[in-house]
């Protein structure tokens, strides 16, 4: 068997990422600008793009903006007169992803909506999404996710970020606060009907779930 680990990571995006020079600026300018650099990785989010487009999706959701990073890519795999609303509930991260979505041209098919997203989800209580992809904290997943299947469209797909936590799901690294939360909402996954499902297993790892039910 093949271990996927640093090179094979970027064999990846050496060749299939191959970012333009707004990613590039994105990713320096996240530390310049003091946020965490707990975006996805490069090959992360070309898979996104790439799944967006495979499933032909016109609406999108994201809960965990951060700078925009993961929601440039997410936006650039949406079909002609797509839109993507991403939440963040810190108002400077939210005005950074802005600014990164104008310089990415994308600024015109995404919504960023700011503020908790447990709240904000109250409001979009209407909508029905094609892709839905959580990356925000740990504790909220079984409820973005359960709020996430009732809001999306038969065949659309869930994906949530961190399923792997370091490793430490899988005791490849000491367990932290939220390695229970992972391991349990994975477990929960697995196990749901609802959806078929498997892990992604590049970067940290993304549960994949398609509606099916
Ligand atoms: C891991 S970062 C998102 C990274 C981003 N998806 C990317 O890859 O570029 C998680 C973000 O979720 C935001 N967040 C955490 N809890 C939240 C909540 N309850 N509502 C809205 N945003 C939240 C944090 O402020 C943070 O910016």
């Amino acid at each position: 068997m093949t271990t996927y680990n640093v090179d094979l990571s970027l064999y990846i995006t050496d060749l299939f990422v191959r970012q333009d020079e707004t990613l590039n600026e994105v990713l320096r300018r996240t530390p310049r600008l003091g946020l965490p650099e707990i975006n996805v990785k490069p090959e992360e989010g070309r898979f996104l793009q790439v799944l967006v487009r495979a499933i032909g999706a016109r609406k999108a959701l994201e809960i965990g903006t951060l700078g925009g990073y993961s929601g440039i890519w997410i936006a650039r795999g949406l079909v002609d007169g797509g839109r993507l609303i991403t939440l963040e509930k810190e108002p400077r991260r939210a005005e950074i992803a802005r600014e990164h979505f104008e310089a990415a041209g994308v600024a015109d098919r995404v919504e960023i909506r700011t503020g908790d997203a447990h709240a904000t989800l109250e409001t979009l209580t209407g909508e029905v999404f094609d892709f839905v992809f959580i990356d925000a904290e740990k504790t909220g997943y079984p409820h973005y996710y359960e709020w996430a299947l009732q809001h999306t469209r038969p065949g659309g797909v869930i994906a949530c970020h961190n399923a792997f936590r370091g490793g430490s799901v899988a005791g490849l690294r000491e367990p932290d606060e939220y390695t229970a939360i992972m391991q349990e909402f994975n477990r929960k996954v697995a196990s749901d009907s609802r959806v078929l499902s498997t892990i992604y297993p590049a970067g940290d790892g993304t549960v994949l779930a398609v509606k099916v039910a």
